[in-house]
């Protein structure tokens, strides 16, 4: 039984995972190949044999990843590094001496995955990223088989675990935005410095590489429309749920037959969507097809063995592929065949809208909000205002018809001139879900 050969950069929470999943459960996986996948190096910058898993004893270690690309026995190298400058130094150079290549890395595969797949096919190599979006799920292998014989209508998730926990943290607890982040990082939720997650960066890669699977289309992180959940307030979990929705940092991406609208922003969700279930540090994904119509998908989207198993399962397919002398011969960023979905500006979608002020509170606020939304022929649907004991900075929120968001911020632009406002108005689309 010929085995295949892997050599693994990277061992931090990803790399680790996979070096235990691939010593522990190395007999059911040549079982289920029908030959052994077996490591034959491992590369980090401090790597040290003797904390590698039992069962590794006698696999290689370096800290230089040349060093793994160059040896003549490795056929498959799992970059698990992240970043964009050595990955895609050690990417590259996989692809150059002819290695097969699986990564984990959503930032580079987001800005570069199309040009580097089409660098795999041309040297005839296969390429495997299965764990950069939504970690423990497999949603790269449904969009990409599953449900590949369909045409993606829409699809929208939760694709950033931190965010989704500090909002769920939010919303069950009432704390404020700052001491929940505090928690989240001390609990390693979070990083020190959390931008990626709580500014919508990380979900955003990870929704141009799905847009990019799901409808054949080129599509960059800078094409979508990314707001972070910075400004939410347990007050505004208090106003959702008394309209029947939750707050979640919600990823869309739709079509139209002008193109497709793409956004990673805080959205109001309804109560009874699938999506509003998922709590805590879980990623989900919901996709409409014009044929299968929905399907969703849910597990962790981190965590060193929820990725890890992602990476093996790459591992597998990959190895199979060498085996059966089947490389990959199309891109899945198969932009210049379809070309039909360009990115969309969101301002010219039309959603319903929640918008939360604080007020110095005096007459004729709602008048002179209401009398900018009506120059702009916007429908205004309620007025809520719960109970407060302050008059200074005092909340409420006013929902909006449907109405074209450019519409929506010009007028929030003018309502921010107005002298009673105590901070610039929270606008938010109010989503339709599952
Ligand atoms: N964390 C998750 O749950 C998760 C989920 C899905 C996808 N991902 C993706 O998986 C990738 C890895 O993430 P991670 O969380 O495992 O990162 P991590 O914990 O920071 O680990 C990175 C590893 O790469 C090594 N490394 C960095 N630069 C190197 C270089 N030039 N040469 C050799 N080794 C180098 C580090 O070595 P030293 O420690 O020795 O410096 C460390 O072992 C990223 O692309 C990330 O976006 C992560």
């Amino acid at each position: 039984m010929q085995q295949v050969n892997v050599g693994i950069v990277g061992l931090g929470n990803v790399g680790s995972g996979t070096l235990s999943i691939l010593a522990e459960n190395a007999e059911q996986i040549a079982q289920k190949l029908g030959f052994r996948l077996a490591v034959k190096v491992v590369c980090s910058r401090s790597v040290r044999a003797k904390n590698l898993p039992p069962g590794m004893a006698g696999v290689k270690t370096t800290t230089d990843w040349r060093e793994v690309v160059a040896d003549p026995e490795v056929d498959i190298v799992a970059e698990l590094v992240g970043g964009t400058r050595d990955a895609k130094a050690l990417v590259e150079a996989a692809i150059a001496a002819k290695k097969s290549v699986v990564t984990a890395n959503k930032e580079l595969m987001a800005l570069e995955g199309a040009e580097i797949w089409d660098r795999a096919i041309n040297a005839g190599i296969n390429l495997a990223m299965e764990a950069s979006v939504a970690g423990g799920i497999p949603i790269h292998t449904v969009l990409r088989e599953g449900i590949s014989g369909d045409r993606v209508a829409a699809l929208q998730g939760i694709l950033n675990g931190t965010s989704n926990y500090i909002l769920t943290e939010i919303e069950r607890h009432g704390s404020d935005f700052g001491a929940v982040l505090m928690e989240a990082q001390r609990l390693g939720y979070a990083e020190a410095d959390p931008s990626a997650d709580i500014d919508g960066y990380d979900a955003r890669s990870k929704l141009a590489i799905l847009a990019a699977l799901a409808f054949g289309e080129r599509i960059v992180p800078a094409d979508i429309y990314t707001e972070g959940i910075r400004r939410i307030e347990p007050i505004d979990f208090q106003y959702a749920h008394r309209l029947g929705h939750t707050i979640k940092l919600a990823c869309g991406a739709w079509q139209t037959s002008a193109g497709l609208f793409l956004s990673v922003r805080p959205a109001l969700i309804p109560q009874s969507a699938i999506l509003a279930s998922v709590q805590g540090a879980y990623n989900a994904i919901w996709v409409r097809g014009h044929y299968g119509q929905d399907t969703f998908y849910y597990g962790r989207g981190a965590g060193p063995q929820p990725t890890g198993v992602a990476v093996v399962s790459d591992l597998m397919r990959v190895a199979r592929e060498i085996r059966s002398g089947s490389p990959e011969r199309v891109s899945p960023f198969a932009h210049k065949r379809l070309g039909e979905n360009r990115p969309l500006a969101v301002t010219l979608r039309k959603s319903a809208f929640y918008l939360r002020f604080r007020v110095h509170d005096r007459p004729g606020i709602i008048a002179a909000l209401a009398g900018i939304l009506a120059e702009k022929n916007i429908s205004l649907d309620a007025v809520l205002q719960l109970p407060s004991d302050t008059k200074q900075s005092l909340p409420f929120v006013i929902t909006l018809e449907p109405a074209l968001e450019e519409d929506v911020r010009q007028a929030v632009e003018q309502m921010k001139t107005l002298d009673f406002l105590a901070e610039p108005p929270l606008a938010m689309p109010m989503e339709k879900g599952l």
